[in-house]
C-alpha cells in the first residue's frame, strides 16, 4: 500500500489539477473529445455517458442548445446514457432545501419533454443510490486538502457565495462528483470546458485508487476506468439583453414558458440603433444573438436569415425569432404541460431510473471492497 507521504510527494499526481486549466491541456481535450466523437459515429456501443445538473431552476433555451439537444443525441445513436439531478451537490452552498423537491420533478420534466427515453436513458437523484455515496469515504482518502483548495470551479464557487464559510461539502464535491461518474464506469462525461478540472480530479481518483488498493476480480483491469470529458461544439447563446444567458439575471427563455412570455421576453430585448439586421457576433451581439437563436431553431443559416430580414429591422426580426422558437418548442411544451400534470408517471420514472443505479453502484461497490479487502464475510 502507497503511504500518505508518497502520494502527497509524488509530482506527478500532484500536479495534475494545475495542469487540467492550462491551454495545452484544454487543446488535448477537444482533440480528444473530436477522436471520441468520430468514433461514437461507428462504435457507439463502446460508450456508457454519463452527466448531469443540479436542480437550480427551470432549463432553459441555453441549456437546450448547449447540452440537452447533445444529450438526446447520443442516446438516439445507442450511447448507454446516464443522466444524473445532483441533488446533493445543491447543498453545497444553501441552507435552504425546502423546494429540492419540485425543482428534481421540473428538471425530470425539463429532460424527458426534450426526449430523453427514460427505456434508453437512466435518470436518477444521486442522494438516492447509497452504494455511490459510500464510494465518496475511499475516494477522500486519495486526495489531499490543497489539491481540493486548489481546484478552479471550488475557488469559483466560493467567490459566487459571497465569502460565507466554505462547508466540508463545498470543499469535497469534486470528489462527490468523481463517485458519481465512476460510481457506474462511464467513460464519456458531456460537459462545458468550466468542469474540467472535475473530470481531472476523477481521472487522478481513478488512477490512485488503482495504486493504492489496487483491483478486484480480473486483475488485469483496473477497477475504474478513466472518463473522458467530451466538449461538443455548443452555440454561444446569450441571453435576451445581450449578457450571458442565466436565470438570476432575467434574461432567459425557459423550456416551459407559454408562447406568450416568451413573446414578451424577445419584444423587450435588447437590439442596437443600427436598423439595417446583420449576422456579426462580435460586433453586434445583442442582434446576432437573435438571429442566431432564429438559425438554431428552424436549422438556417444565420447570414441568409439576416440578410433576408436587412432593412426590416429589429421589429421584423423579433417578430421572426419569436415564431421561430415558439413552433420549435410547441411540441416540446406540449409534452411538458401533460408531464408536469402527471407526477404520478415522474415518480416512477424516477425510481426506476434509482434502482437500475443502485444495481449498478452495488455491484461496483463490491468490486471496491473486494480491491480493498474489506469483504468479511
Ligand atoms: N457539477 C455539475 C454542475 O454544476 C453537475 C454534476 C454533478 C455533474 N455530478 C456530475 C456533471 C457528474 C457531470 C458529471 O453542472
Amino acid at each position: 500500500m502507497t503511504s500518505d507521504t508518497q502520494l502527497l510527494d509524488d509530482p506527478a499526481t500532484g500536479d495534475a489539477l494545475a495542469d487540467s486549466t492550462s491551454d495545452a491541456s484544454l487543446q488535448r481535450s477537444i482533440a480528444r473529445s473530436a477522436q471520441i466523437e468520430a468514433d461514437l459515429e461507428v462504435h457507439p456501443e463502446r460508450y456508457r455517458m454519463l452527466t448531469g445538473d443540479r436542480p437550480t431552476g427551470h432549463l432553459h433555451l441555453g441549456h437546450y442548445f448547449g447540452s440537452l439537444r447533445n444529450r438526446v443525441a447520443l442516446q438516439d445513436k445507442g450511447v448507454d446514457t446516464f443522466v444524473l439531478i445532483a441533488d446533493y451537490q445543491v447543498i453545497t452552498d444553501r441552507d435552504e432545501v425546502a423546494s429540492i423537491q419540485e425543482r428534481v420533478f421540473s428538471l425530470l420534466a425539463d429532460y424527458l419533454a426534450v426526449g430523453l427515453d427514460p427505456a434508453r436513458t437512466t435518470v436518477f437523484t444521486h442522494s438516492s443510490i447509497p452504494a455511490l455515496n459510500q464510494l465518496m469515504l475511499p475516494f477522500l482518502s486519495l486526495v489531499t486538502d490543497s489539491e481540493l483548495r486548489r481546484n478552479p470551479t471550488v475557488k469559483a464557487e466560493q467567490e459566487a457565495t459571497g465569502g460565507r464559510p466554505m462547508s466540508g461539502l463545498m470543499l469535497t464535491y469534486p470528489v462527490h462528483q468523481a463517485a458519481d461518474i465512476l460510481f457506474c464506469k462511464a467513460n464519456v462525461v458531456p460537459v462545458g470546458k468550466d468542469q474540467l478540472p472535475h473530470l481531472e480530479q476523477t481521472r487522478v481518483v481513478a488512477r490512485r485508487f488503482d495504486e493504492r488498493y489496487g483491483r478486484a476480480g480480473d486483475r488485469s483491469v483496473p477497477v475504474f476506468p478513466a472518463p473522458d470529458a467530451l466538449l461538443s461544439e455548443a452555440p454561444n447563446l446569450l441571453g435576451t439583453d445581450g449578457t450571458k444567458m442565466s436565470k438570476s439575471r432575467g434574461n432567459t427563455i425557459e423550456l416551459r414558458m407559454s408562447a406568450n412570455d416568451t413573446a414578451k421576453v424577445l419584444k423587450k430585448a435588447v437590439t442596437d440603433s443600427d436598423r439595417h439586421i446583420t449576422y456579426d457576433p462580435a460586433a453586434r451581439p445583442e442582434v446576432s444573438n437573435l438571429v442566431q437563436l432564429a438559425a438554431l431553431t428552424t436549422g438556417r443559416d444565420p447570414l441568409v436569415i439576416a440578410e433576408e430580414i436587412g432593412d426590416g429591422g429589429s421589429g421584423a426580426l423579433k417578430k421572426l425569432v419569436t415564431e421561430a422558437v415558439n413552433e420549435h418548442f410547441a411540441p416540446i411544451r406540449a409534452r411538458r404541460a401533460e408531464l408536469e400534470a402527471d407526477q404520478a408517471h415522474l415518480r416512477s420514472v424516477l425510481a426506476d431510473g434509482n434502482a437500475r443505479a443502485t444495481e449498478i453502484a452495488e455491484a461496483t461497490l463490491a468490486e471496491v471492497r473486494e480491491a480493498m479487502q474489506m469483504v468479511y464475510g
